[in-house]
């Protein structure tokens, strides 16, 4: 079973996420021209970095890290690329991220990883203008990140998530229950866990690490938090029941009770399939992802 004191040892050695290799030839792209002064240049480029759920986490961090010495927390990534500037974000998190990328393995494409992220988060920005959600971009990247935690599994315990994907697809197990019973942790943990470490705001926290919990977070939480942590739960449901998920087994609850918290019709579902859908593949094609190659 794994203990806090070494899982927070071990992710003391991450630094920053990477991302696929086709962002990072994107990223790459934007190295050789002057960002900044080009406000296309700078409005694509913020778009990518709010659509990457890598590079929004790395932003997150930086922003939000001890060096920045800020007196609040920092959750929007447009407001956080301002206070970090372009040639700083160039520097210290491009940069990096068009050295090492994550490798795509047998038992596991990434790009379903990002399809799937993409999709809730766009779902999730969905049910944000549907129930009147002031922070709309906090709400896309709250979904965005919900499984951060499958990359820092991939990334710091390869063998054990080999072991949970494969486990999962054989005996048809949800993924986080065979983690769980593994390990007595699982991804959503894992996420939030350096989601702390790195000093995020309060309700990504929450939200990532709750997002498989299928239940209201207590009252203490707080509104936006709460709010936030439900819209993941239910984003990430819809999504799996439009189909788009991530390698292993999963299964959808699409619970009512957590619709009616947010005050959201069932309809809600069906009726935005088709531009969900639509809008996530043309975010692919801006990030440069294909997925079928
Ligand atoms: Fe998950
Ligand atoms: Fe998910």
């Amino acid at each position: 079973m794994f203990k806090d004191r070494d899982i927070q040892r071990k992710l003391k050695n991450l630094t920053k996420l990477p991302t696929l290799a086709e962002v990072g030839r994107l990223l790459e792209s934007f190295l050789q021209v002057d960002i900044e002064g080009s406000p296309e240049i700078e409005r694509e480029l913020v778009f990518i970095a709010s659509s990457d759920p890598a590079l929004s986490f790395n932003i997150l961090r930086m922003v939000n890290s001890a060096y920045y010495g800020l007196p609040r927390k920092i959750s929007n990534i447009e407001e956080a690329i301002n206070i970090i500037g372009f040639s700083d974000l160039s520097e210290y998190i491009l940069k990096p991220m068009t050295k090492t990328f994550l490798t795509h393995l047998p038992y596991y494409d990434w790009r379903s990883f990002w399809f799937h992220s993409l999709a809730s988060a766009i779902t999730a920005r969905y049910i944000g203008k549907e129930i009147d959600f002031p922070h709309i971009g906090e709400i896309f990247t709250a979904s965005l990140m919900h499984d951060i935690g499958k990359i820092v599994e991939a990334l710091m315990y390869p063998s054990f998530f080999k072991e949970a994907i494969e486990k999962s697809n054989d005996n048809w197990v949800p993924f986080f229950e065979i983690e769980r019973s593994l390990t007595g942790i699982d991804h959503a943990f894992l996420g939030g866990f350096l989601a702390r470490m790195w000093r995020f705001p309060y309700e990504y926290i929450k939200a990532i690490e709750s997002h498989h919990d299928n239940h209201i977070p207590e009252e203490f939480h707080g509104k936006k938090a709460r709010i936030l942590s439900v819209v993941t739960m239910v984003a990430n449901d819809i999504v799996k029941y439009y189909g788009i998920t991530t390698p292993g087994a999963s299964y959808y609850v699409l619970n009512g009770e957590l619709f009616e918290f947010l005050n959201l019709s069932r309809e809600f579902i069906d009726k935005f399939s088709f531009e969900i859908r639509r809008e996530t593949m043309l975010s692919l094609e801006r990030l440069s992802i294909s997925l079928h190659r």
